[in-house]
Protein backbone atom coordinates (compact mmCIF):
# COMPACT_ATOMS: atom_id res chain seq x y z
CA UNK A 1 0.00 0.00 0.00
CA UNK A 2 1.25 3.78 -0.99
CA UNK A 3 1.10 5.92 1.62
CA UNK A 4 1.80 9.89 1.49
CA UNK A 5 2.90 12.38 4.54
CA UNK A 6 0.66 14.65 2.57
CA UNK A 7 -1.39 13.07 0.11
CA UNK A 8 -2.29 16.11 -2.77
CA UNK A 9 -3.90 13.03 -5.31
CA UNK A 10 -7.44 14.27 -4.99
CA UNK A 11 -9.74 15.81 -2.58
CA UNK A 12 -11.69 11.92 -2.09
CA UNK A 13 -8.64 10.87 -0.07
CA UNK A 14 -10.24 12.65 3.13
CA UNK A 15 -10.31 10.98 6.61
CA UNK A 16 -13.85 10.61 8.18
CA UNK A 17 -13.60 13.90 11.26
CA UNK A 18 -14.15 12.82 14.82
CA UNK A 19 -17.57 14.39 14.56
CA UNK A 20 -18.33 12.12 11.61
CA UNK A 21 -17.23 9.12 13.51
CA UNK A 22 -19.45 9.67 15.98
CA UNK A 23 -22.04 10.73 13.98
CA UNK A 24 -21.91 7.79 11.89
CA UNK A 25 -21.47 5.45 15.36
CA UNK A 26 -24.72 6.89 16.73
CA UNK A 27 -26.63 7.03 13.37
CA UNK A 28 -30.06 5.83 13.53
CA UNK A 29 -31.06 3.25 10.22
CA UNK A 30 -33.23 1.64 8.38
CA UNK A 31 -33.95 -0.12 4.78
CA UNK A 32 -33.42 2.48 2.58
CA UNK A 33 -34.57 0.11 -0.34
CA UNK A 34 -38.03 0.84 1.31
CA UNK A 35 -37.13 4.46 2.13
CA UNK A 36 -37.28 4.39 5.41
CA UNK A 37 -33.40 5.17 6.74
CA UNK A 38 -34.18 8.15 9.05
CA UNK A 39 -30.75 9.44 8.64
CA UNK A 40 -30.81 8.87 4.82
CA UNK A 41 -33.98 10.58 4.12
CA UNK A 42 -33.16 13.52 6.49
CA UNK A 43 -29.38 14.02 4.24
CA UNK A 44 -32.09 14.16 1.24
CA UNK A 45 -34.30 16.61 2.68
CA UNK A 46 -31.36 18.75 3.41
CA UNK A 47 -29.79 18.16 0.25
CA UNK A 48 -33.18 19.37 -1.32
CA UNK A 49 -33.30 22.53 0.95
CA UNK A 50 -29.66 23.45 0.37
CA UNK A 51 -30.12 22.62 -3.62
CA UNK A 52 -33.34 24.70 -3.51
CA UNK A 53 -34.92 21.38 -5.17
CA UNK A 54 -37.72 19.23 -4.08
CA UNK A 55 -36.01 16.04 -3.92
CA UNK A 56 -32.89 14.30 -3.61
CA UNK A 57 -31.71 11.14 -3.94
CA UNK A 58 -28.41 9.85 -1.92
CA UNK A 59 -26.31 7.19 -3.73
CA UNK A 60 -22.94 5.50 -3.10
CA UNK A 61 -20.58 7.69 -5.82
CA UNK A 62 -20.85 10.87 -8.22
CA UNK A 63 -20.92 8.04 -11.12
CA UNK A 64 -23.80 7.13 -9.95
CA UNK A 65 -25.44 10.08 -9.19
CA UNK A 66 -24.59 11.46 -12.79
CA UNK A 67 -25.43 7.97 -14.59
CA UNK A 68 -28.89 8.18 -12.43
CA UNK A 69 -29.62 11.82 -13.86
CA UNK A 70 -28.40 11.01 -17.49
CA UNK A 71 -30.74 7.95 -17.45
CA UNK A 72 -33.36 10.19 -16.21
CA UNK A 73 -33.49 12.75 -18.86
CA UNK A 74 -32.14 10.02 -22.17
CA UNK A 75 -34.77 9.44 -24.02
CA UNK A 76 -33.76 6.37 -25.98
CA UNK A 77 -30.61 4.56 -27.76
CA UNK A 78 -29.04 6.43 -30.81
CA UNK A 79 -30.16 10.12 -29.54
CA UNK A 80 -26.93 11.95 -28.19
CA UNK A 81 -26.44 13.75 -25.13
CA UNK A 82 -24.38 17.08 -25.12
CA UNK A 83 -21.34 17.85 -23.31
CA UNK A 84 -17.60 19.12 -23.27
CA UNK A 85 -14.99 16.04 -24.62
CA UNK A 86 -12.91 16.09 -20.71
CA UNK A 87 -16.18 16.23 -18.43
CA UNK A 88 -16.10 13.54 -16.25
CA UNK A 89 -19.29 12.09 -17.73
CA UNK A 90 -17.98 12.27 -21.71
CA UNK A 91 -14.76 11.03 -20.24
CA UNK A 92 -14.26 8.73 -17.61
CA UNK A 93 -18.00 7.93 -17.75
CA UNK A 94 -17.80 7.29 -21.14
CA UNK A 95 -18.42 3.51 -21.18
CA UNK A 96 -20.61 3.69 -18.47
CA UNK A 97 -22.79 5.47 -20.28
CA UNK A 98 -22.69 3.78 -23.14
CA UNK A 99 -23.62 0.51 -21.49
CA UNK A 100 -26.30 1.54 -18.87
CA UNK A 101 -27.79 3.59 -20.95
CA UNK A 102 -26.71 3.26 -24.52
CA UNK A 103 -25.63 7.16 -24.18
CA UNK A 104 -23.30 8.51 -26.73
CA UNK A 105 -22.11 12.20 -26.96
CA UNK A 106 -22.32 15.32 -29.28
CA UNK A 107 -19.08 16.73 -27.53
CA UNK A 108 -18.39 20.76 -27.91
CA UNK A 109 -14.99 21.38 -27.30
CA UNK A 110 -14.42 24.42 -24.51
CA UNK A 111 -12.19 26.84 -23.94
CA UNK A 112 -8.66 26.39 -21.75
CA UNK A 113 -11.07 26.91 -18.19
CA UNK A 114 -13.60 23.90 -19.84
CA UNK A 115 -15.96 26.69 -20.49
CA UNK A 116 -18.41 26.44 -23.61
CA UNK A 117 -20.69 28.97 -25.01
CA UNK A 118 -24.40 29.00 -25.41
CA UNK A 119 -23.59 29.86 -29.50
CA UNK A 120 -21.76 26.90 -29.16
CA UNK A 121 -25.12 24.35 -27.59
CA UNK A 122 -27.41 26.24 -29.97
CA UNK A 123 -25.31 24.82 -32.71
CA UNK A 124 -24.53 21.56 -30.92
CA UNK A 125 -28.97 21.76 -30.70
CA UNK A 126 -29.97 22.66 -34.16
CA UNK A 127 -31.98 20.36 -36.09
CA UNK A 128 -30.25 17.78 -38.33
CA UNK A 129 -31.78 18.52 -41.52
CA UNK A 130 -31.92 17.38 -44.24
CA UNK A 131 -30.80 13.64 -42.83
CA UNK A 132 -33.20 14.22 -39.34
CA UNK A 133 -31.55 11.14 -37.83
CA UNK A 134 -29.80 13.08 -34.78
CA UNK A 135 -31.28 13.73 -32.13
CA UNK A 136 -30.06 15.26 -28.73
CA UNK A 137 -31.41 14.46 -25.12
CA UNK A 138 -30.16 16.33 -22.71
CA UNK A 139 -27.06 18.96 -22.41
CA UNK A 140 -24.64 18.31 -19.81
CA UNK A 141 -22.37 21.24 -17.88
CA UNK A 142 -19.77 20.43 -15.36
CA UNK A 143 -18.86 22.62 -12.18
CA UNK A 144 -16.24 23.18 -11.38
CA UNK A 145 -14.86 21.90 -14.37
CA UNK A 146 -12.20 19.52 -13.29
CA UNK A 147 -10.07 18.51 -16.09
CA UNK A 148 -9.76 22.79 -16.73
CA UNK A 149 -7.90 22.62 -13.32
CA UNK A 150 -11.56 23.36 -10.71
CA UNK A 151 -12.52 26.18 -12.75
CA UNK A 152 -15.79 27.50 -11.78
CA UNK A 153 -18.79 28.57 -14.05
CA UNK A 154 -19.95 31.53 -14.12
CA UNK A 155 -23.66 31.70 -13.58
CA UNK A 156 -24.58 34.05 -16.37
CA UNK A 157 -23.03 31.54 -18.61
CA UNK A 158 -24.85 28.69 -16.93
CA UNK A 159 -28.62 30.47 -17.64
CA UNK A 160 -27.61 31.41 -20.93
CA UNK A 161 -27.13 27.83 -21.94
CA UNK A 162 -30.16 27.06 -19.99
CA UNK A 163 -32.37 29.39 -22.05
CA UNK A 164 -31.04 27.85 -25.31
CA UNK A 165 -31.73 24.52 -24.38
CA UNK A 166 -34.92 25.34 -23.07
CA UNK A 167 -35.37 26.74 -26.21
CA UNK A 168 -35.08 23.70 -27.99
CA UNK A 169 -37.11 21.62 -25.12
CA UNK A 170 -33.92 20.14 -23.95
CA UNK A 171 -33.07 19.54 -20.48
CA UNK A 172 -29.92 20.79 -18.77
CA UNK A 173 -28.08 18.58 -16.26
CA UNK A 174 -24.89 19.86 -14.15
CA UNK A 175 -22.45 17.59 -12.99
CA UNK A 176 -21.96 19.76 -9.13
CA UNK A 177 -19.42 17.05 -8.15
CA UNK A 178 -17.51 19.94 -6.37
CA UNK A 179 -20.11 22.73 -6.75
CA UNK A 180 -19.48 24.14 -3.61
CA UNK A 181 -16.11 24.75 -4.44
CA UNK A 182 -17.34 26.78 -7.08
CA UNK A 183 -19.88 28.49 -4.94
CA UNK A 184 -17.66 29.54 -2.40
CA UNK A 185 -15.19 30.65 -5.16
CA UNK A 186 -17.77 32.87 -7.12
CA UNK A 187 -20.45 34.08 -3.98
CA UNK A 188 -22.94 32.72 -5.99
CA UNK A 189 -25.30 30.16 -3.77
CA UNK A 190 -25.61 26.89 -4.61
CA UNK A 191 -29.23 27.18 -5.27
CA UNK A 192 -28.97 30.03 -7.90
CA UNK A 193 -26.67 27.53 -9.65
CA UNK A 194 -29.30 24.66 -9.09
CA UNK A 195 -31.84 26.74 -10.51
CA UNK A 196 -30.57 26.40 -13.55
CA UNK A 197 -30.72 22.72 -14.30
CA UNK A 198 -33.31 20.81 -14.62
CA UNK A 199 -30.93 18.26 -11.96
CA UNK A 200 -28.01 19.05 -10.10
CA UNK A 201 -25.83 16.40 -8.48
CA UNK A 202 -22.93 17.09 -6.24
CA UNK A 203 -20.36 14.78 -3.33
CA UNK A 204 -20.19 14.87 -0.30
CA UNK A 205 -17.37 12.64 -0.55
CA UNK A 206 -14.79 15.13 -2.59
CA UNK A 207 -14.34 18.88 -0.71
CA UNK A 208 -16.54 18.65 1.88
CA UNK A 209 -15.14 15.68 3.50
CA UNK A 210 -17.60 12.62 4.42
CA UNK A 211 -16.12 9.07 3.24
CA UNK A 212 -18.89 8.59 0.61
CA UNK A 213 -21.81 9.43 -1.18
CA UNK A 214 -22.93 11.93 -3.54
CA UNK A 215 -26.84 13.13 -4.18
CA UNK A 216 -28.56 13.60 -7.56
CA UNK A 217 -31.12 16.67 -6.74
CA UNK A 218 -34.15 17.50 -8.90
CA UNK A 219 -38.18 17.43 -8.93
CA UNK A 220 -40.39 15.02 -6.93
CA UNK A 221 -41.40 13.21 -10.27
CA UNK A 222 -37.96 13.10 -11.22
CA UNK A 223 -36.36 11.42 -7.65
CA UNK A 224 -39.26 8.93 -7.61
CA UNK A 225 -38.06 7.56 -11.45
CA UNK A 226 -34.44 8.31 -9.75
CA UNK A 227 -34.91 6.03 -7.41
CA UNK A 228 -35.96 3.40 -9.29
CA UNK A 229 -33.07 3.28 -11.39
CA UNK A 230 -30.97 3.81 -8.17
CA UNK A 231 -32.49 0.19 -7.12
CA UNK A 232 -31.86 -0.85 -11.05
CA UNK A 233 -27.90 0.04 -10.60
CA UNK A 234 -27.61 -1.95 -7.76
CA UNK A 235 -27.63 0.96 -5.10
CA UNK A 236 -30.30 0.22 -2.28
CA UNK A 237 -27.47 0.27 -0.13
CA UNK A 238 -29.76 -1.04 2.97
CA UNK A 239 -28.82 1.02 6.05
CA UNK A 240 -26.97 3.44 4.68
CA UNK A 241 -27.65 6.09 7.12
CA UNK A 242 -24.30 4.97 8.40
CA UNK A 243 -22.75 6.66 5.83
CA UNK A 244 -25.52 9.60 5.28
CA UNK A 245 -24.50 10.72 9.13
CA UNK A 246 -21.18 11.65 7.95
CA UNK A 247 -22.51 13.61 5.02
CA UNK A 248 -24.66 15.31 7.43
CA UNK A 249 -22.07 16.65 9.18
CA UNK A 250 -20.03 17.30 6.06
CA UNK A 251 -22.90 19.69 4.16
CA UNK A 252 -22.90 21.84 7.88
CA UNK A 253 -19.07 22.18 7.87
CA UNK A 254 -17.37 21.75 5.08
CA UNK A 255 -19.10 24.39 2.89
CA UNK A 256 -17.89 27.09 6.02
CA UNK A 257 -14.29 25.80 5.58
CA UNK A 258 -13.34 25.15 1.87
CA UNK A 259 -11.86 28.84 1.37
CA UNK A 260 -9.04 27.37 3.04
CA UNK A 261 -8.36 25.05 0.52
CA UNK A 262 -8.66 27.38 -1.64
CA UNK A 263 -6.11 29.66 -0.21
CA UNK A 264 -4.02 26.84 0.15
CA UNK A 265 -4.43 26.04 -3.12
CA UNK A 266 -3.15 29.27 -4.30
CA UNK A 267 0.23 29.24 -2.02
CA UNK A 268 1.23 26.01 -3.70
CA UNK A 269 -0.43 27.30 -7.21
CA UNK A 270 2.06 30.90 -6.92
CA UNK A 271 5.06 28.78 -5.07
CA UNK A 272 5.51 26.55 -7.89
CA UNK A 273 5.05 29.00 -10.79
CA UNK A 274 8.03 30.69 -8.93
CA UNK A 275 10.26 27.44 -8.52
CA UNK A 276 9.27 25.81 -12.15
CA UNK A 277 8.86 29.33 -13.99
CA UNK A 278 6.71 28.68 -17.38
CA UNK A 279 4.60 25.41 -15.29
CA UNK A 280 1.37 27.29 -14.70
CA UNK A 281 -0.06 30.50 -14.04
CA UNK A 282 -0.77 31.12 -10.70
CA UNK A 283 -4.05 33.25 -12.03
CA UNK A 284 -5.53 30.12 -13.25
CA UNK A 285 -6.05 28.53 -9.68
CA UNK A 286 -9.48 29.00 -8.90
CA UNK A 287 -10.63 26.61 -6.07
CA UNK A 288 -8.76 23.22 -4.56
CA UNK A 289 -6.78 22.22 -7.72
CA UNK A 290 -3.12 22.86 -8.79
CA UNK A 291 -2.34 21.55 -12.61
CA UNK A 292 1.37 21.90 -13.26
CA UNK A 293 2.98 21.70 -16.76
CA UNK A 294 6.30 19.24 -16.51
CA UNK A 295 7.82 20.47 -19.49
CA UNK A 296 9.99 23.52 -17.98
CA UNK A 297 11.71 20.92 -15.80
CA UNK A 298 12.21 18.28 -18.67
CA UNK A 299 10.53 15.78 -17.03
CA UNK A 300 7.21 14.18 -17.85
CA UNK A 301 4.28 14.11 -15.46
CA UNK A 302 5.14 10.72 -14.34
CA UNK A 303 8.68 11.23 -13.78
CA UNK A 304 7.51 14.18 -11.44
CA UNK A 305 5.01 12.34 -9.64
CA UNK A 306 7.18 9.34 -8.97
CA UNK A 307 9.93 11.88 -7.23
CA UNK A 308 7.53 14.30 -5.54
CA UNK A 309 6.36 10.62 -4.12
CA UNK A 310 9.92 9.78 -3.03
CA UNK A 311 10.05 12.38 -1.09
CA UNK A 312 6.27 11.23 0.89
CA UNK A 313 3.89 13.95 -1.10
CA UNK A 314 1.04 12.35 -3.22
CA UNK A 315 0.34 13.99 -7.05
CA UNK A 316 -1.57 12.45 -9.53
CA UNK A 317 -1.30 13.30 -13.35
CA UNK A 318 -4.52 14.42 -14.94
CA UNK A 319 -4.70 15.81 -18.50
CA UNK A 320 -1.15 15.40 -19.41
CA UNK A 321 -0.46 17.73 -15.80
CA UNK A 322 0.97 17.09 -12.26
CA UNK A 323 -2.59 17.37 -10.35
CA UNK A 324 -2.15 18.51 -6.62
CA UNK A 325 -5.70 18.96 -5.14
CA UNK A 326 -6.57 20.47 -1.22
CA UNK A 327 -8.83 19.20 1.15
CA UNK A 328 -9.59 19.34 5.02
CA UNK A 329 -6.60 16.75 5.62
CA UNK A 330 -4.16 19.10 4.52
CA UNK A 331 -2.87 22.17 6.36
CA UNK A 332 -0.32 25.25 6.03
CA UNK A 333 2.85 22.99 6.76
CA UNK A 334 1.64 20.10 4.42
CA UNK A 335 1.97 22.87 1.58
CA UNK A 336 4.88 23.46 3.07
CA UNK A 337 6.28 20.30 2.61
CA UNK A 338 5.15 20.21 -0.95
CA UNK A 339 7.00 23.48 -2.06
CA UNK A 340 10.29 22.34 -0.35
CA UNK A 341 9.59 19.07 -2.17
CA UNK A 342 9.06 20.79 -5.25
CA UNK A 343 12.18 22.62 -4.90
CA UNK A 344 14.23 19.53 -4.44
CA UNK A 345 12.63 18.11 -7.83
CA UNK A 346 13.66 21.14 -9.87
CA UNK A 347 17.55 21.48 -8.25
CA UNK A 348 18.31 17.54 -8.96
C1 LIG B 1 -16.47 16.27 -11.95
C2 LIG B 1 -16.66 14.87 -11.46
N1 LIG B 1 -17.84 14.26 -11.63
C3 LIG B 1 -18.07 13.02 -11.20
C4 LIG B 1 -17.10 12.32 -10.52
C5 LIG B 1 -17.39 10.90 -10.07
O1 LIG B 1 -17.38 10.76 -8.70
P1 LIG B 1 -17.06 9.32 -8.02
O2 LIG B 1 -15.59 9.16 -8.07
O3 LIG B 1 -17.61 9.47 -6.64
O4 LIG B 1 -17.78 8.29 -8.82
C6 LIG B 1 -15.85 12.88 -10.31
C7 LIG B 1 -14.79 12.13 -9.62
O5 LIG B 1 -13.69 12.57 -9.42
C8 LIG B 1 -15.61 14.20 -10.80
O6 LIG B 1 -14.44 14.80 -10.64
Amino acid sequence: MRSFRVDLRSDTVTKPSPAMRRAMADAEVGDDWFGDDPTVNRLQDRAAEITGKEAALFVPSGTMANQIALRLHFRMTGHLVVAEPLSHVASTEVMSSAVLAGIAYRTVKGDHRGRITADQVRAALEPDEPYDVEVVDLVCLENTSGHAGGTVMDVADLRAIRKVAQEADVPVHVDGARIFNASVASGVDVAEYAAEADTLMFCVSKGLGAPIGSLVCGNAEQMREGRRIKILYGGAWRQAGVVAAAGLVALEEGPKRLHEDHERAARLAAAVAEIVPGSLDPGSVETNMVFADTEPLSLTPLEVTDRLEEQGIGASVVSGKVRMVTHVDISDEDVESAIAAWRSVAAS
